[in-house]
């Protein structure tokens, strides 16, 4: 099915789940939830956001990251954000992970407005929500009124976050566990657009055959050896690249552009253009940025939902580092 019209149906089939999920899955995630408790959340997320990556642009790609290993791991529940031995931000697979700091600084400021309200699921959702605004991707709406979960173990991590050196099957597997589809796997991968990534998570793509040629054939051999000079050997570990190398700071549709010419960065991104039921999807995000930004609305929205806790469940939490108890 051409692209544009699979998002066309999966469009009218999201109004119809919208009204489900605000219907049944969820009874109280609902757009404006704060509209009486706290009016001002949203701007005050905003403005937090904003500030933070005036100082800091590393911030915008920093929190779209963060949303993605929240909600993977317990659902969306801030569950990343709680400190102590064995939490999910004591895993290697999140070692990496920033941006707690810009959440906190919106808690700080939200406790000061409406104590006790705005949940910090809730604020990572819309931080990531307005990191893509401030990037120069789309406005989307997105519904609220998640609650804060109790539990984050570090072992929950593994199983639930996508390694680079996934095949398709087993990326398809995760993201199908969290209600995703193939191509809400396409879409969310074009968060690559913007942000960086450590040598060691793509050093495995130099090695060479005795003859001096890359193993990987998936990668254009001198993107590889441009980023083989950005990454001195020996020093893996703290030396970055930028994920996009044309268009770092701006969430547009080069990611998808760069897989067309070899220029993915991470196996699991080569994987996307390689693989004959997703080539077609970034042939058309490459070639339509628009379609692009419209599907990134629907997947973005279905991602922040994953799990989420409303109601009763959870807690809204007075630090996002901790539990109330
Ligand atoms: C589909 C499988 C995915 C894999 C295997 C993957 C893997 C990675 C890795 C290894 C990094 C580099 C981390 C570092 O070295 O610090 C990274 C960075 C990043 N990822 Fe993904 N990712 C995936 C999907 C996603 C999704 C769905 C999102 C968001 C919706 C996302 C957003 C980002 C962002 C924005 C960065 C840059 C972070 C920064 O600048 O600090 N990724 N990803």
């Amino acid at each position: 099915m051409e692209t544009r019209t699979l998002i066309l149906s999966k469009t009218l089939s999201c109004l119809f789940c919208v009204f489900y999920f605000v219907a049944s899955v969820s009874a109280t995630l609902s757009f404006n939830f704060y509209a009486a408790s706290c009016p001002t959340a949203e701007f005050l997320i905003r403005n937090t956001v904003t500030s933070s990556s005036s100082n800091d642009p590393s911030i915008p790609g920093k929190l779209l990251r963060l949303v993605f290993h929240d909600c993977f791991v317990e659902g969306c529940d801030a569950s990343l954000m709680l400190q102590g031995n064995n939490t999910e931000q004591t895993d290697p697979g999140n070692r990496s992970v920033g941006g707690y700091s810009v959440i906190e600084s919106a808690k700080r400021v939200l406790e000061l407005f409406c104590p006790g309200t705005v949940s910090c699921a809730d604020i990572i959702a819309l931080a990531a929500r307005d990191a893509v605004e401030i990037a120069g991707g789309p406005v989307i709406p997105i519904p609220t009124g998640r609650r804060d979960g109790m539990v984050s173990v570090a072992s929950n991590v593994r199983p639930n976050i996508v390694d680079t050196s996934f095949t398709m099957d087993e990326m398809v597997k995760i993201f199908s566990a969290k209600g995703l589809s193939l191509l809400d796997l396409v879409v969310l991968s074009g968060a690559h657009t913007v942000g960086a990534a450590h040598c060691n998570t793509f050093r495995d793509r130099f090695q060479q055959d005795s003859m001096g040629k890359l193993i990987d054939k998936t990668i254009d051999s001198s993107y590889a050896n441009e980023l083989m000079k950005q990454c001195p050997s020996g020093d893996m570990a703290s030396v970055t690249v930028n994920i996009d190398p044309e268009t770092s700071m701006v969430f547009d549709n080069q990611y998808y552009k760069n897989l067309l010419v070899h220029k993915g960065l991470f196996q699991s991104d080569s994987v996307l253009l390689n693989d004959d039921s997703t080539r077609k999807f970034v042939e058309d995000f490459a070639n339509d940025q628009e379609l692009f930004f419209e599907s990134w609305g629907q997947s973005f929205m279905k991602l922040t939902s994953v799990g989420v806790k409303t109601g009763d469940e959870g807690e809204i939490r007075r630090i996002c580092a901790a539990t109330n108890a």
